[in-house]
């Protein structure tokens, strides 16, 4: 690979509530039109964290923050709009146009099952790996970038998350 080393964060034995809090710093260093990719097997925490980084990013904690299975899509409207995305149920990529996601060149995408997006797969995102531990309470995390407008971004997460 032209250009040296990848870059990846890895943080180890992360508890629910520190994965909630990893979410708050993201969100910090988010700007319009980011992607967010979440990867890891059921029940290993994509929409923890996606709750965490929306109820940080719209500075409401009471905001209720649940997987759109039935929609796909559920947008969070705000000056900057959030759209949550779960594809585990997505059937064919082709149904990628008609749900809503990247429409918006200003919206923030999460996006839970991003495996299903095939060709729609963005060139360029933020990507969150999240792993069971052999412990149940915890989790393991990787933390990584494609493209050049998300090196600054990840550079402060990973400073912010020492
Ligand atoms: N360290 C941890 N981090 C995140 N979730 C944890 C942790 N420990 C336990 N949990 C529990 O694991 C579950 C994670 O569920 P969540 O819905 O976030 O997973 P998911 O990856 O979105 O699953 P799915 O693929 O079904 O959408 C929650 O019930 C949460 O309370
Ligand atoms: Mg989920």
């Amino acid at each position: 690979m032209e250009g040296g080393s990848i870059k990846i964060k890895r943080l180890d034995k992360i508890n629910e509530h520190k994965l909630l809090e990893i979410a708050r710093v993201i969100a910090e260093y988010t700007f319009p039109g980011m992607n967010i990719l979440l990867y890891g097997d059921l029940g290993t925490g994509k929409t923890t964290f996606t709750k965490g980084f929306i109820r940080s990013y719209l500075g409401d904690e009471e905001i209720n923050v649940t997987s759109p299975t039935f929609a796909l899509v559920r947008i969070y409207e705000n000056s900057v709009k959030i759209y949550h995305a779960d594809l585990y149920r997505l059937s064919d990529p082709e149904e990628i146009p008609y749900v809503g996601l990247f429409d918006d060149s200003d919206g923030i995408y999460l996006i839970e099952w991003p495996e299903r997006l095939e060709y729609y797969m963005p060139d360029e995102y933020l990507k969150i790996q999240l792993y069971y531990n052999e412990n149940i309470e915890y989790r393991d995390i990787e933390i990584s970038y494609v493209g050049e407008k998300y090196e600054k971004t990840f550079e402060k997460i990973k400073e912010e998350l020492q």
